[in-house]
């Protein structure tokens, strides 16, 4: 049976007071039937999960590197992040591909530094609009996923989330045919690979995902889950979310 799992991805978003929200949210769900996830940014990984202590919401970082320790001045490791408090992280965002140039050769290498210290790593794929209207789509995220997923890898702490880059924070989503044939495609790229483990490994869709589109989005095939920016900062929104897909 593939877990199913409502993440918030905070992004660069949130102060102490945000915390509140998070509590809320935790609230409402006592007794979740599916996994709910909160990534804040790295200063507030560890109030969160001191808020969130007790609750069945987990929180999780947005990146970490590659490397356990050392010179690097500005980053996290995925040791520090369970120090924190953090079971989960989310790798190769296309924000980070993008702001921080990060290959997939990099986001292969922070998967297995995630694993090793024992998080459960959420790796985004996702096509630009041009690769979309160019037909480069699945070729794209085929090519991701072979590149940002390492050999070897436990299929029981991987997630991955589809973000298609045009649809983030832009309110466009796919047609629900777009989005079943992506998912469609990483669930057999990943069964090809791994073999028939890679059944239960979550499949999230990410973009634009709010309280009024999300049940139909969840109904599509292979379809576990969300990754949800903007709409996870707000209790009373990202609880939409979660109440469509449990
Ligand atoms: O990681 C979540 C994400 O990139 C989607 O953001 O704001 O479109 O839900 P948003």
């Amino acid at each position: 049976m593939t877990r199913k799992l409502a993440a918030g991805n905070w992004k660069m978003n949130g102060v102490k007071a945000s915390l509140a929200e998070a509590k809320t949210l935790a609230d409402m769900f006592p007794t979740p039937t599916i996994d709910i996830l909160l990534c804040p940014p790295a200063t507030l990984v560890t109030a969160m999960a001191d808020v969130l202590t007790g609750t069945k919401v987990s929180v999780g970082g947005q990146d970490c590197h590659m490397n356990t320790s050392g010179a690097h001045t500005g980053d996290v490791s995925a040791q520090m992040l369970v120090d924190a408090g953090a079971d989960y992280v989310i790798l190769g965002h296309s924000e980070r591909r993008a702001d921080h140039g990060e290959t997939d050769a990099i986001v292969a290498a922070k998967t297995v530094a995630a694993l090793e210290a024992g998080l459960t790593a959420i790796v985004c794929v996702g096509e630009t609009l041009a690769q979309r209207e160019a037909g480069e789509t699945l070729d794209v995220i085929r090519a991701q996923l072979a590149g940002s997923l390492p050999d070897g890898i436990d299929l029981s702490r991987l997630v991955v989330a589809y973000e298609p880059v045009w649809a983030i924070g832009t309110g466009k989503v796919p047609t629900l045919e777009q989005i079943g044939e992506v998912h469609d495609d990483m669930r057999a790229t990943l069964t090809a690979r791994f073999g028939g483990g890679a059944d239960t490994v979550p499949l999230l869709y990410g973009g634009s995902v709010k309280p009024s589109n999300a049940a139909e989005i969840f109904a599509t095939s292979n379809v576990d889950g969300a990754l949800v920016g903007g709409a996870s900062l707000k209790a009373a929104d990202f609880s939409g979310i979660v109440s469509a897909l449990q």
